[in-house]
């Protein structure tokens, strides 16, 4: 397994461009199993997560060619409706081919995602809505057998449009049911929908291959059926998660950093609390500048549903606090168990006790480096930017997390100065 070695210390100056989104290119790739055709995609990030899904679509019979700026995907001709156990157990997000799969065929059966290091991750918001849609949901043998009730048949049965209630917002809930809605008879009203960038990217998608919605990025998002969606072209947005992480890397290392080709209005909770913190964040049309402090200011934090500062970046806001002027709380309302970061922080010699949902963090002038072992893929994030402001030696292990939701992580660094390095494993 390879491992990631960074010398802390060196303040980062200069400039990070940002990839296409994961979170939006795994739904989009999973909506071109809606309809015939050729579909381009553009600014698709070259990640793992990506390659698994790629490595799923081929499965199904869909034809993924790489090109020289994005991908050409046609799902034409289906010849499975099965995804899975060994696919689905490294990337959970193949949920995502449900819905296109009951919409396209009638019936999919998908492994069950299974919990992960951060949390239980049910799917029950989900199947609740295929039921309400008209499908029969059966787990069995651990997967997800769904069908259309009444069975799949040639004679053109489609779900049923139906009004559906998330007990709680659930990103990839939303577009899985918003996927499965643009085919269905009907309309479908989607509340207390989620209200993430990455649906509003998909939504977009959608759209342009002919399907109507309204309401995305809102709370209710309303979806009517069409007869058939045709292939389109289409660029991912960038990736407001990996903008985050190079923000605080600048922040983190006192450094003066331009993050280029993202949007900064899909980062308006990090932003603000970044400068609450004390760092200047000048934005610009291309992207925004941060200049760090030597230590920032303490601030508390409380992860929230869009728009409210995301989960995925409370790991990496917690290594910034690390090494903050006083004390503070970050609190995890989303996932149940998502600190496992804290212990290999507090080897570096952060001061933060964990109480219930809550990680107190007491700020220490400087941290150390050490041997740290990543778990999960913003925990894998959260120890690289801890190594960069470390003083001495970092290696962190397991950057196979790492690998699936960041694209060229230390090349990104090592172009503003970071001294980071990947050592092959065997
Ligand atoms: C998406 O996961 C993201 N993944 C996650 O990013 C992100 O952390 C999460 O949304 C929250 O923003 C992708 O988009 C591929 P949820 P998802 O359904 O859709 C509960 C990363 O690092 N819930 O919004 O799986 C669930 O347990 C990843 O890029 C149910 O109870 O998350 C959680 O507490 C990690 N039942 C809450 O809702 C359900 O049926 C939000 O989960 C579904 C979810």
């Amino acid at each position: 397994m390879d491992k990631i070695i960074i010398t802390g210390g060196q303040r980062l100056e200069g400039k990070i461009p940002i990839s296409g989104s994961k979170n939006a290119a795994l739904p989009i790739l999973a909506a071109t199993l809606l309809g015939n055709g050729d579909h381009h995609l553009t600014n698709v990030p070259d990640l793992k997560d990506v390659t698994t899904i790629i490595k799923l679509l081929r499965r199904l019979g869909v034809t993924v060619q790489a090109e020289r700026n994005g991908l050409t995907v046609n799902a034409t001709t289906l010849i499975s409706h099965d995804a899975p156990y060994e696919l689905v157990k490294t990337m959970r997000a193949s949920i995502l081919v449900l819905g296109p799969l009951l919409a396209r065929l009638g019936e999919a059966q998908v492994s069950l995602p299974g919990g992960c290091a951060i949390g239980a991750r049910p799917i029950n918001l989900h199947l609740m809505g295929f039921e309400k849609m008209g499908s029969e949901i059966e787990i069995r043998n651990g997967y997800v057998h769904a069908r259309l009730r009444g069975g799949p048949s040639k004679n053109n049965k489609r779900l049923q449009g139906a009004r559906i209630y998330f007990d709680n917002p659930t990103v990839t809930g939303t577009e899985n049911l918003m996927m499965a809605a643009t085919l269905a008879n009907g309309t479908t009203i989607l509340e207390n929908a989620a209200r993430e960038p990455e649906v509003v990217d998909l939504a977009n998608f959608l759209c342009r291959k002919g399907a109507r919605i309204s309401g995305a990025g809102t709370d209710v998002i309303t979806i009517e059926g069409v007869q058939k969606l045709e292939p389109v072209d289409y660029c991912i947005m960038p990736d407001r998660i990996e903008t985050g992480t190079y923000i605080v890397a600048g922040a983190i290392t006192g450094g003066d950093v331009y993050v280029r080709k993202c949007i900064p209005r899909h980062l308006e909770a990090v932003i603000f609390k970044l400068k609450e913190s004390g760092n200047r964040i000048i934005e610009d049309g291309d992207g925004l500048r941060v200049k760090g402090l030597d230590r920032p200011r303490p601030v508390d934090v409380k992860t929230l549903p869009y728009p409210g500062f995301p989960t995925d970046m409370q790991a990496q806001m917690i290594a910034l606090m690390s090494i903050s002027t006083g004390k503070c709380v970050i609190t995890e309302t989303i996932f149940e168990s998502r600190f496992t970061h804290v212990g290999e922080l507090r080897r570096m010699g952060a001061d933060i006790q964990i109480q219930g949902p809550s990680a107190i963090i007491q700020g220490v002038p400087r941290l150390q480096g050490a041997p740290v072992m990543a778990s999960d893929l913003r925990a894998s994030a959260c120890l690289i930017l801890a190594g960069l402001a470390a003083e001495g030696e970092t290696q962190v292990q397991r950057v196979y997390h790492l690998d699936r939701g960041y694209d060229r992580i230390e090349a990104k660094l090592q172009e503003v100065g970071a001294k980071i390095m990947r050592v092959k494993g065997e």
